[in-house]
């Protein structure tokens, strides 16, 4: 299976890239740019962007296993729902649906 050419899901990284309590930031080959989060056995994928002022939340922390804080002005998201938990920022982040096939994490469309 080339999990390049899936229609809608993207590859983004294997599996094991994926570690708890460590943001992931990927370009995907359509040139999105997403967070990977992992939260146990689930992989969560948002948008690598702050709407506040657009700084890469990957380069953020875990302040729970579902909310990410951003670098920058501190403004926290939900990842699970694309939520903003805590200004400064107000619009909520896209998630985009996620799924694992052969240890492959592959990013589909976007949910929110
Ligand atoms: S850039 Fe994220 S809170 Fe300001």
């Amino acid at each position: 299976m080339n999990h390049e050419t899936t229609p809608l899901f993207v590859r983004a990284a294997h599996v094991d890239e994926v570690e708890s309590a460590f943001p992931l930031g990927v370009v995907l080959a359509d040139g999105r740019r997403v967070c990977l989060v992992r939260d146990g056995e689930t992989i969560h994928a948002v948008e690598d962007r702050c709407p506040h002022r657009d700084f890469a939340l990957s380069g953020g922390d875990l302040v729970s296993p579902c909310v990410l804080e951003c670098p920058w002005h501190g403004a926290r998201f939900d990842i699970r729902t694309g939520a903003v938990l805590q200004g400064p920022a107000t619009d909520a982040i896209m998630t985009f649906d996620v799924r694992v096939t052969d240890g492959i994490v592959l990013v589909g469309p976007c949910r929110s």
